[in-house]
């Protein structure tokens, strides 16, 4: 393999800070810049080569970050633009990129635009957001039948239009109140948004994860919803398939434009957030975002892998639908956990150690790049929070139906001491922490130092993983082809050139009989098993509970595999 063939962001692991909540510096019980240097080395070590970081603009925070006020700003709360500077720097000399993460659908209402956009019906930025008169029911006075022009609702609650009194029009906002959603048909906004790009680009960052892409342009004529008949209650916006609010064509072109600009910049990356348009997995679209392969994103999240049961023949049919969504050229990502979600250790492998292996060699020995979430190398689980400690605007509006995000992001866990080493003793994090950092034994003891300690932790796991994905280019520009179909059982090789990895991953409780088709050539030998490494056990032997295999063999690939899916060149 040549340089040449290496892109960071496809071969490399990328990892997701939550910034409140990764490293305090300035001991007020929230994350910022300056704490994060000092956790770099952490993440080379780790095998990083690349960190997006949740939104560290100058904003509100009504949805922590999400609702910018000044995109070329850093929040005081992080730091400064001299502190930012210094993180690319730092970081670079370690071989860490930096993303940052843009919202290109909506701004805050205190952003400097929308104060005048809503100044008055004929503020030169008026059209940069979206407004409109609303309707009037059939024969009733306009002032007091007066509604909103259609029945899109916000994804945080209550309908996506608010009339603005003083300006008598609705705005609307797909999230809260206060994001306004802008108007992406205006060029002039686009100009100015990818003109905000252009600053950080400039700066030296590697590229941008784009929040909600999918989202940007809406039905022109505005039509209503279908609403399908799926129970969704207390969140109304689940019920309606999202037809005419988000993607439509028009995106793509954006998109096109704004990956020239990216191209102008060498070895620059956009991922983007896509999410479906039904609430279930639709693969497919993500996979439209890439467009060609080399004209739109880089690449585009898929939330598949996180909704799917803990079952081998379960993670088979996702994987395989991803796979075959993407187009030739394009590249696939894969994503456990992330701010939004609850984490895969809680929701999938509920609280298990040993799920937790299993999965984060799914993760890493999958054909595409792998996104961790901070903390899911130490098995961080989802905090339990009381009524009162929730901040995410959706928790609090819908406790206790729904507890919201908070629960994910809860402080990284350093170590045992007091506040786990996020922040000083004598303070409170911003979110309390999950009480299993401290202690030790089954439930307790979840933090980096513990598994540093501990050569059997899921920490050095990870690392193990992460070490074999760098040596074995099988693994990051091999081919994947899924070799039988097993409910508790998942195999498949990654084949590049004359070499193969073999995974073999059991998803059960009881000791399994390798298949027939995945057991491999004479040469064969185990690279890595979550049982230890024993260089004379047999590759072929029966799995055990739960156990992760990586059998490395010489060779052509397996003939009773499955389609293949990437041609192993690349
Ligand atoms: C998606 C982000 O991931 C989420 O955290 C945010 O609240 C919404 N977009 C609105 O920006």
């Amino acid at each position: 393999m040549t340089a040449r063939h290496y892109h960071w962001w496809k071969h490399g692991v990328l990892y997701q800070i939550y910034p409140r909540s990764f490293a305090d510096s300035s001991g007020d019980g929230t994350g910022d810049l300056r704490g994060l240097f000092s956790r770099l080395p952490y993440l080379a070590d780790l095998g990083i080569d690349g960190l997006w970081l949740s939104p560290i603009f100058d904003s509100p925070m009504r949805d922590f970050g999400y609702d910018v006020r000044d995109y070329c700003a850093i929040h005081p709360l992080f730091g400064s633009l001299d502190d930012f500077d210094e993180l690319v720097d730092r970081s670079h000399r370690l071989g860490i990129r930096i993303i940052l993460d843009l919202v290109f659908n909506h701004t805050s209402d205190e952003h400097p635009w929308f104060i005048e956009s809503r100044a008055s019906k004929d503020s030169p930025r008026r059209d940069w957001y979206l407004w409109h008169g609303g309707r009037r029911l059939a024969g009733l006075p306009w002032r007091i039948c007066r509604r909103p022009p259609n029945n899109w609702r916000a994804a945080f609650g209550g309908s996506a239009w608010t009339l603005d009194e003083s300006s008598d029009e609705y705005y609307l906002h797909l999230f809260l109140e206060s994001q306004p959603d802008l108007n992406w048909r205006n060029r002039d906004t686009e100009r100015a948004m990818f003109e905000q790009a252009r600053f950080w680009l400039d700066r030296g960052v590697d590229g941008f994860r784009l929040d909600v892409i999918n989202y940007i342009v809406k039905d022109r004529q505005l039509r209503n919803n279908p609403y399908h008949l799926r129970w969704t209650f207390p969140r109304r916006h689940d019920q309606q398939l999202h037809r005419y609010d988000r993607n439509q064509p028009e995106a793509h072109e954006i998109l096109r434009r704004f990956r020239a600009l990216m191209d102008r910049y060498s070895e620059t990356m956009l991922v983007g957030e896509v999410y479906p348009n039904e609430g279930r997995m639709e693969p497919e679209a993500s996979a439209s975002y890439l467009g060609n392969g080399s004209d739109e994103l880089h690449l585009a999240f898929d939330f598949s892998l996180m909704e799917t049961r803990f079952t081998g023949r379960a993670y088979r049919r996702t994987l395989e639908r991803w796979y075959s969504a993407i187009p030739p050229d394009g590249w696939p990502t894969h994503v456990l956990s992330n701010h939004d979600k609850p984490r895969a250790m809680t929701r999938r492998c509920r609280g298990s150690l040993a799920k937790a292996r299993v999965l984060a060699a799914l993760l890493l020995t999958q054909r595409g790049t792998p996104f961790l979430y901070y903390g899911e190398e130490i098995g961080m689980r989802d905090g339990k929070l009381r009524r009162d400690s929730l901040r995410d605007p959706t928790g609090r509006k819908y406790w206790p139906f729904f507890t919201g995000r908070d629960r994910s992001r809860t402080p990284m866990q350093w170590n045992s001491g007091p506040n786990a080493g996020f922040c000083p003793p004598d303070v409170d994090p911003w979110l309390p922490l999950n009480t299993d950092y401290a202690g030790s034994g089954k439930a307790g003891g979840v933090n980096v130092e513990a598994g540093e300690a501990d050569p059997d932790s899921l920490l050095n796991w990870y690392r193990r993983l992460i070490e074999v994905r760098r040596k074995r280019c099988e693994l990051t520009h091999g081919s994947i082809s899924f070799v039988g179909t097993h409910r508790k059982l998942l195999v498949y090789t990654r084949a590049h050139e004359e070499r193969q990895v073999i995974v073999m991953l059991n998803f059960s409780g009881r000791e399994r009989p390798a298949p027939p088709a995945g057991i491999p050539a004479a040469s064969a030998r185990i690279l890595l098993s979550t049982h230890g490494d024993a260089p004379e056990a047999r590759p072929e032997a029966p799995l055990r509970p739960y156990e992760a295999r990586l059998v490395s063999a010489e060779g052509p690939a397996n003939a009773e595999a499955s389609a293949r899916h990437g041609s192993g060149t690349r």
